[in-house]
């Protein structure tokens, strides 16, 4: 356990780790990219996952650049942080969209415009079609704060302690058809404690999210680069 962590408090981005939390896999080796992996970020929300996206790149504990963040939501906190941290970010209101695939077109349209290898849907509220799922195959991943497959779609937390669990969690995992369903990359287990919450138990998630992020970026742009590698 002691060992545990230690390991842990490598991805210590300045915050309580409650000792309970497991991670799944967990790799404590950073891979550095040369040239460094190019992110699409899209958010929709708050952007906490976006800005610790940032800081594990400032901490040295994620080797990426963000080319773009895109947000559907032009009220977002996701752009303050982008103006923050000077982050290119665009607004993409579907409400401007004739229909979903219009959208899809744009947000696709912007991706390619920005070279990105990685697409990361860090709160990203909106269903993405076939043609981005298929265009960034391996390449496009999301998080969401339950340990599939259990709780998939909408209020997952809410759904977690609705069903009285006494485990939930959050996991990273590659975009598929159908939602929060595709190839599990990283899970973080979170204990559901008697007196928690829906504000609570979200805040305990959100920092594993936080750490798990990026770990699930640097194992997938891994891959993505070794890939390339052999296929050369
Ligand atoms: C996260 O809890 C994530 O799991 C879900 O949306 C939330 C986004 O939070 N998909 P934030 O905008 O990154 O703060």
């Amino acid at each position: 356990m002691k060992q545990d962590n230690k390991e842990y408090m490598k991805y210590n981005l300045s915050y309580d780790l409650n000792e309970q939390s497991l991670i799944s896999p967990l790799d404590s080796v950073t891979p550095l990219f040369e040239p460094k992996i190019r992110l699409g970020i899209l958010a929709s929300g708050n952007g906490s996952n976006f800005e610790y996206i940032i800081k594990s790149i400032q901490t040295k504990k994620l080797d990426a650049e963000i080319s773009i963040l895109i947000v559907n939501n032009p009220n977002c906190l996701a752009i303050k942080k982008a103006i923050k941290y000077k982050i290119p970010y665009v607004i993409i209101n579907h409400r401007d969209c004739k229909s979903r695939f219009e959208h899809d077109m744009l947000v696709m349209k912007k991706l390619e415009d920005f070279s990105v290898e990685l697409v990361v849907m860090a709160g990203w509220m909106r269903i993405v079609g076939e043609e981005i799922i298929n265009k960034f195959e391996n390449r496009l991943i999301n998080i969401h704060p339950s340990l599939l497959p259990s709780f998939k779609g909408v209020d997952a937390i809410q759904q977690a302690i609705d069903k009285r669990v006494t485990i939930t969690g959050c996991t990273v995992h590659y975009v598929q058809k159908e939602v929060d369903s595709g190839l599990i990359i990283i899970q973080a287990a979170v204990p559901i404690n008697e007196n928690d919450n829906k504000e609570t138990l979200k805040k305990r998630i959100q920092n594993m999210e936080h750490i798990i992020l990026p770990l699930a970026i640097a194992k997938v742009a891994k891959n993505l680069r070794t890939k390339f590698k052999d296929n050369k």
